[in-house]
């Protein structure tokens, strides 16, 4: 991560109609140059390629990354991450240019819950109460009461009457997880996250036998099958924490794979195994989606200021309620800690 401060204030954001690489250039040194000339943020998720990740001025979860975007002062936000991500800067942050390398980057969780479909599930439950996961469209945002994600679902859910039925979508893991770590009434949109599915109970189960002692991290979008194995059940900033501070020296990870660059940033003698998917191969549940970032298409979107993320106002105001009603429910921030020295700094 560059860790840069915003300092040029006259954001040029005249777009540059590039439409090939010159195979010559400096492409870190061309990203840096634009990130200047348009004051920029790079924001990234854990999920993105690490080269991506070691070039943004942020990389966090899908909860840091909503408040560093909410908290910008940057003229443009370049997201690095899935669509949901960036509309969700868009939300919070109107007055910003939002880009977004590949506009295709989406998520199985959003695509399994369509606006029409969303809102007569609401219909059909007029007493629940409406929480739904981050990952889905800003339309779904606008018809839901309040916004989660991972990290702050359970303090969230803990605010809510306890009489007070709860809907939840679009995954049905973390929302069966949430429905029995708080023991409350959660009636279950059917979505899945393709990447957290594929893992294998079988030959999880192998490689615990194989590496005896390394503790199991899941992310809660795994199944239940997955999740019963797992010694520590957490957001991507909330597992890594854990490998941070727990003492073990090798650890089983159940998530998307490429955060283990930061876990190796983070800790780096300690020892971290994906887990395995049904064909028994590690590291195979890259994200399709946030592999479409790439560095080029960062590169072209700085230069271009394309493609941009745009929202319909009335979707966008209705959204940002149940949005900033999330913010204002949750935990606050904690610093993910580091046993490398200096690495804190890097990412602040
Ligand atoms: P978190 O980073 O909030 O844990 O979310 C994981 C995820 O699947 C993002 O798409
Ligand atoms: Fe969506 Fe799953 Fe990819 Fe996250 S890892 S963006 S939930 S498909």
């Amino acid at each position: 991560m560059t860790g840069q401060t915003m300092t040029n204030t006259t954001a040029d954001l005249t777009p540059l109609n590039i439409t090939e690489i010159d195979p010559f250039i400096d492409l870190k040194a061309e990203i840096e140059r634009l990130r200047k000339k348009r004051n920029a943020v790079i924001l990234a998720h854990f999920y993105q390629d690490p080269e991506i990740q070691d070039i943004a001025d942020f990389v966090g979860d899908s909860l840091d990354l909503s408040r560093k975007a909410a908290n910008t002062d940057a003229d443009v936000i370049a997201f690095c991450g899935v669509r949901f991500m960036a509309e969700t800067a868009k939300i919070l942050s109107p007055e910003k240019t939002v880009i977004l390398p590949d506009m295709e980057a989406g998520c199985s969780l959003e695509d399994s819950c369509q606006p029409d479909e969303f809102k007569a599930f609401r219909e059909e439950h007029p007493d629940h109460i409406s929480l739904t996961y981050i990952n889905c469209s800003a339309e779904v945002k606008a018809l839901s009461d309040i916004i989660v994600t991972s990290s702050n679902a359970e303090a969230i859910i803990s605010q809510i009457p306890r009489d007070q039925p709860i809907l939840f979508a679009p995954d049905k893991y973390l929302g069966g997880y949430l429905a029995k770590k708080s023991g409350r009434d959660m009636t279950l949109w059917q979505g899945t996250c393709i990447v957290h599915e594929q893992f294998s109970e079988r030959e999880l189960i192998k490689l615990k036998a194989e590496t005896p002692g390394a503790p199991i991290a899941a992310h809660p979008e795994c199944p239940d099958h997955i999740l019963r194995h797992a010694d520590h059940v957490g957001s991507t900033s909330s597992i890594l924490n854990y490998v941070v501070e727990d003492p073990a020296d090798t650890f089983i990870i159940a998530t998307e794979p490429h955060i283990i660059h930061q876990m190796q940033m983070r800790a780096p003698n300690k020892t971290f195994i994906g887990a395995p998917a049904n064909d028994g191969e590690c590291n195979c549940n890259n994200c399709p989606f946030m592999e479409l970032n790439t560095l080029d298409k960062l590169y072209l979107a700085l230069a271009n200021m394309a493609p941009q993320i745009e929202v319909d106002e009335d979707i966008r105001v209705r959204a940002l309620d149940s949005v900033q009603r999330m913010l204002d429910m949750s935990p606050a921030a904690k610093p993910i800690p580091t046993t490398k020295p200096g690495a804190d700094e890097a990412a602040a």
